[in-house]
């Protein structure tokens, strides 16, 4: 039978403390069940599972949708695997494991909401590879795009250091090319690390 998934959410959020897993942040929790909300989705994809936490909060609040999710991380797959399974959601959540630029273009379209959520020096192919999967009013949401203030505005003006800096640069170029995408509206919101919510509206 089926667990109770606000309690499933809570031993997630244990789970990803005691064993640092990065999941998404308290402070960027309500924004993204709003984007979810509003995106009214069927299809989902998701690049960056974990643990399958925010794959969780995004099939709680779109009951009526499906999840497609991508995760690199054997034992991070298999903990998302036996989470969603536990919440009853194993029909509505297809895992895949493995590097999610292998992934992409095994995968058929449309998706109504995608979440970018993986190693963030791979945003801009990630954006690229997602393209032919959308439907025509997808929206995009990508995490963590402001990255510890490095990537703009007060704070982002020095050259970053050498471990940072393929990040923040190809974060950068993440913005420039949501920003500058024909069809697409693009609002970055500060809540936690940065989310950047790119709206199709073709
Ligand atoms: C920030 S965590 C995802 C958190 C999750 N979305 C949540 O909020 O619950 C990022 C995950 O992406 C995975 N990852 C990073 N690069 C990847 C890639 N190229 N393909 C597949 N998974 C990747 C990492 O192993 C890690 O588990």
């Amino acid at each position: 039978m089926a667990e109770n998934v606000e309690d499933l959410l809570r031993e997630m959020e244990a789970y990803a403390r005691a064993h640092e897993v990065p999941i998404l942040t308290e402070a960027a929790r309500p924004l993204y069940l709003r984007t979810v909300r509003e995106a009214s989705p069927r299809r989902i994809l998701e690049i960056g599972t974990a643990i399958g936490y925010s794959a969780m909060l995004a099939l709680r609040e779109a009951p009526g949708a499906e999840i497609v999710t991508m995760e690199r991380d054997a034992a991070l797959f298999d903990a998302a695997r036996s989470f969603l399974r536990r919440a009853g959601y194993a029909e509505r959540a297809t895992l895949l494991s493995g590097e999610a630029e292998k992934l992409l273009p095994t995968l058929s379209g449309p998706f109504d909401f995608v979440f970018i959520d993986a190693a963030k020096s791979r945003y801009p192919d990630f954006w690229l590879g997602v393209q032919p999967l959308l439907a025509p009013r997808a929206v995009v949401a990508a995490d963590n795009v402001l990255f510890r203030g490095l990537v703009e505005g007060e704070g982002s003006e020095e050259w970053p250091k050498h471990s940072y800096r393929t990040m923040v640069l190809q974060l950068r170029e993440y913005l420039r090319l949501v920003r500058s995408a024909p069809d697409f509206q693009t609002e970055v919101f500060p809540e936690g690390d940065g989310m950047a919510v790119s709206r199709r509206n073709e």
